[in-house]
């Protein structure tokens, strides 16, 4: 079956959530070094998400609907929440303050899932159903955008 926008970028949300949890669980065990390394892992993994939704299938839904100040809008300003987030997790890391980490980390987890099931349940599928043939063309782009 083809891939769509819906499958692979559903995909890459699991793939997200999948680091995330392994970043959460070195900094439960306190290993500071692997929490770093899962740190940057899982922002550079969030930020490339984002990348591919903003650069690529943000501006095809866009300028297939003529919709620019609706749902991408929204998904735009949440990316910018969440990004704050984890900028304000990388403090913790540095000052290996657990606590104040885990605090972030769940209402980070909250903000993503509930980010993610409005982009699953509505905007990919309304992102396939409006570009009909062209959003293979569409992951195809996506997959070739940069880390
Ligand atoms: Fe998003
Ligand atoms: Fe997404």
């Amino acid at each position: 079956m083809a891939e769509t926008i819906s499958s692979f970028l559903t995909k890459d949300h699991r793939a997200c959530d999948e680091v995330f949890a392994q970043m959460e669980n070195e900094v439960a065990s306190e290993n500071w070094a692997n929490a770093n390394k899962k740190f940057e892992e899982f922002r550079g993994d969030l930020e490339h998400h984002f990348n591919m939704e903003e650069q690529v299938m943000f501006p095809a839904f866009e300028q297939q609907t003529g919709m620019m100040g609706g749902p991408t809008a929204m998904m735009r300003m949440e990316h910018e929440q969440m990004r704050n987030v984890v900028e304000q997790m990388k403090k913790d890391l540095d000052e290996k303050n657990k606590n104040h980490f885990f605090g972030l980390s769940e209402s980070l987890m909250m903000i993503i899932q509930q980010h993610n099931m409005k982009e699953e349940q509505m905007l990919y599928a309304m992102a396939d159903n409006h570009l009909g043939a062209s959003s293979a063309q569409v992951v195809q782009k996506m997959k070739e955008l940069e880390r």
